[in-house]
């Protein structure tokens, strides 16, 4: 009997990994392809995190083949290694058969007692998908699908149609669940209205690259809010995983840190590089001395976006239509004021760049 084991995070599985499966499968007559998604990361309860019950359910809903939850009922780090072992405890007699990616096998030096790994399965390696110039092609029957879990984690996020990367039921699972959506309904309507207010003063301000900066803009603004649903301790948890740790102030503040931890999931969860749209998320709250065109607009877009019906919102949008500066030195004010009568102290990044705003402009 061949019994080929393919193992991973599949957060979430996806319709490249299904093809991977089937290669498997198919290059190597299989008797069975077993699907053994990789024990819980840390943080799953939390909004945008999904737990590993999903995932196995994701994988009973993309893959034809047995999924196994040994990984997920093994407490602590998953390590190929116990995962053979137990299977050959299971199947004495069987030829174990890995599929790994190129780059897993680069780094197979580096697993827990990889030359046992080697003793109790043999390896089939598969090139990574999406990886260089579209790794894979040409081999025979089997053409990569250029997608990986973290872009899609970000296409859900953004909401955008993910049928060609996904199964269908796995959709409808996801939907119905809301995975890989932090935000809930209303704080998503705010961020599309935030989005178009953004892209419309993107075009205003934005000079010759005015189109390339409304693109970005809107990017940000859909996303700037996206760990605000997330209770404190996991905006805290997800920026100490980014490196940034909380000060005092920020504490007595808290309502501004989702944009740090926005910054962090974007990063780490969904895949965001770009330092443009990371900033504006970042600095969405408090500002900073030196603020970039997008970064202001998205902080000033937050504040006049369709949905804000606080009192002066009008005079607030009629700045912003005349003058980007004086609306954020007027959001400022209006931050200050509004903290002081709280007894909340002034953050200050807010400070240094309404010193700077007052001086310059
Ligand atoms: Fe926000
Ligand atoms: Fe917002």
């Amino acid at each position: 009997m061949k019994i080929g084991i393919f193992g991973g995070t599949f957060n979430p599985p996806h319709l490249g990994h299904l093809r991977a499966a089937l290669y498997f499968q198919r290059s190597l007559s299989l008797d069975e392809v077993l699907i053994i998604p990789a024990g819980e990361a840390p943080l799953r309860d939390s909004p945008g995190f999904v737990s590993g019950g999903d995932r196995f359910a994701l994988c009973e809903k993309t893959f034809p083949f047995p999924v196994s939850d040994m990984e997920l009922r093994r407490p602590g780090v998953s390590y190929t290694i116990d995962t053979l072992r137990a299977l050959r405890e299971q199947y004495p007699a069987a030829r174990l058969f890995l599929l790994i990616g190129e780059d897993q096998r680069e780094k197979l030096h580096l697993w827990k007692d990889w030359r046992e790994v080697l003793r109790l399965a043999e390896l089939f390696v598969l090139p990574r998908n999406g990886a260089g110039p579209r790794a894979g092609e040409g081999i025979e029957g089997f053409t990569p699908l250029d997608i990986s879990s973290t872009r899609l984690r970000l296409k859900l996020l953004l909401g955008e149609e993910c049928t060609e990367f996904l199964s269908p039921e796995a959709i409808q699972y996801i939907e119905a669940r809301r995975l890989y959506q932090p935000m809930k309904p209303k704080r998503q309507h705010h961020s599309r209205c935030v989005a178009e207010a953004a892209e419309m003063l993107a075009l205003r301000y934005g000079g010759e690259s005015a189109q390339r900066l409304s693109e970005k803009a809107r990017l940000a603004a859909l996303l700037h809010d996206c760990a605000k649903s997330m209770p404190f301790e996991t905006q805290e948890a997800l920026c100490a995983r980014y490196g940034k740790s909380f000060t005092e102030n920020e504490h007595s503040l808290p309502q501004v840190c989702h944009a740090f931890a926005g910054e962090a999931y974007l990063a780490l969860e969904c895949g965001v590089t770009d330092a443009a749209v990371l900033g504006a998320v970042r600095w969405h709250t408090l500002g900073h001395a030196g603020m970039t065109l997008l970064e202001e607009i998205v902080f000033v877009a937050d504040l006049v976006s369709a949905d804000r019906d606080y009192p002066d919102v009008e005079h607030v949008r009629a700045l912003a239509s005349r003058d980007l500066h004086a609306a954020s030195q007027y959001i400022l004010e209006y931050i200050f004021t509004k903290q002081r009568k709280k007894g909340k102290p002034i953050h200050p990044d807010s400070l240094a760049w309404y010193g700077e705003l007052k001086e310059t402009f």
